[in-house]
């Protein structure tokens, strides 16, 4: 099954132009790329100027009087395949819950969507899937990240997961759904993929700094063979 790189850019970068230039690079380079399932996921300003594929975040109702949010309809609608949930940094800046991220996942899930669900611990995949494990059909379109929330963003000197910290600290969504695709987050590089994906045996990987530069996020790409 071919390997699935998301790209998170996070709140990067500043301009139009920039978004373009790293979305064109990255597309370019990764042209011929057959056996890697490419997701950028870029700030929602961006989203319909490069027709990305990936999202960051959405609401969970369809429409209506709800003040500054994005409905997984409207990204539906965009030809956004896509949408990253739970990340560790909407819980901890923006206040998410366990049930906000819950309905989110339904929401996107009952649009169409594919939630990348992120998850650094047991409750809050259990939480975050309550309800849904009779969805059969859909719950095919669900992928969850394994995000140890000390493994992000260090690649500035922290020290990533090792595969081992991998592969016991995902086993419990192995575990738990066996019909979703696990991908693993937190420092990933160019360098370290390869073991996550052949040794931890993950099915793809979410980038968050690395994917901001277009050079090592190709290599990555490029590195998963
Ligand atoms: P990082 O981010 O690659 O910069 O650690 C990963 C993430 O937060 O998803």
């Amino acid at each position: 099954m071919s390997k699935l790189i998301v790209a998170n850019w996070k709140c990067n970068p500043s301009t139009l132009e920039g978004a373009k230039l790293l979305f064109d690079s990255v597309a370019s380079g990764t042209k011929d790329i057959k056996n890697s399932e490419v997701v950028i996921c870029p700030p929602l300003v961006y989203l319909s100027v490069l027709k990305a594929n990936g999202a960051q975040d959405c609401f969970w109702e369809k429409g209506g009087a709800y003040t500054g949010e994005i409905s997984p309809e409207m990204l539906k609608n965009l030809g956004c395949q896509y949408v990253i949930l739970g990340h560790s940094e909407r819980r901890k800046f923006l206040g998410e819950t366990d049930e906000m991220i819950n309905k989110k996942v339904k929401a996107a899930l009952s649009a169409g969507l594919k939630p990348i669900l992120c998850v650094g611990n047991s409750k809050q995949l259990k939480n975050g899937l309550k309800g849904i494990e009779n969805w059969k059909l859909k719950i095919e379109n669900l992928v969850v990240a394994y995000e140890p929330v000390w493994a992000i963003s260090t690649t500035k000197g922290g020290s990533p997961a090792t595969v081992e910290n991998v592969l016991n600290g995902a086993a419990f969504i192995k575990e738990a759904v066996e019909e979703a695709r696990i991908i693993y987050g937190g420092s990933v590089d160019s360098k370290n993929v390869n073991g996550y994906i052949l040794k931890a045996k993950m099915d793809g990987v979410l980038v968050g700094q690395a994917s901001l530069d277009s050079k090592e996020f190709i290599k990555i790409i490029e590195a998963v063979k």
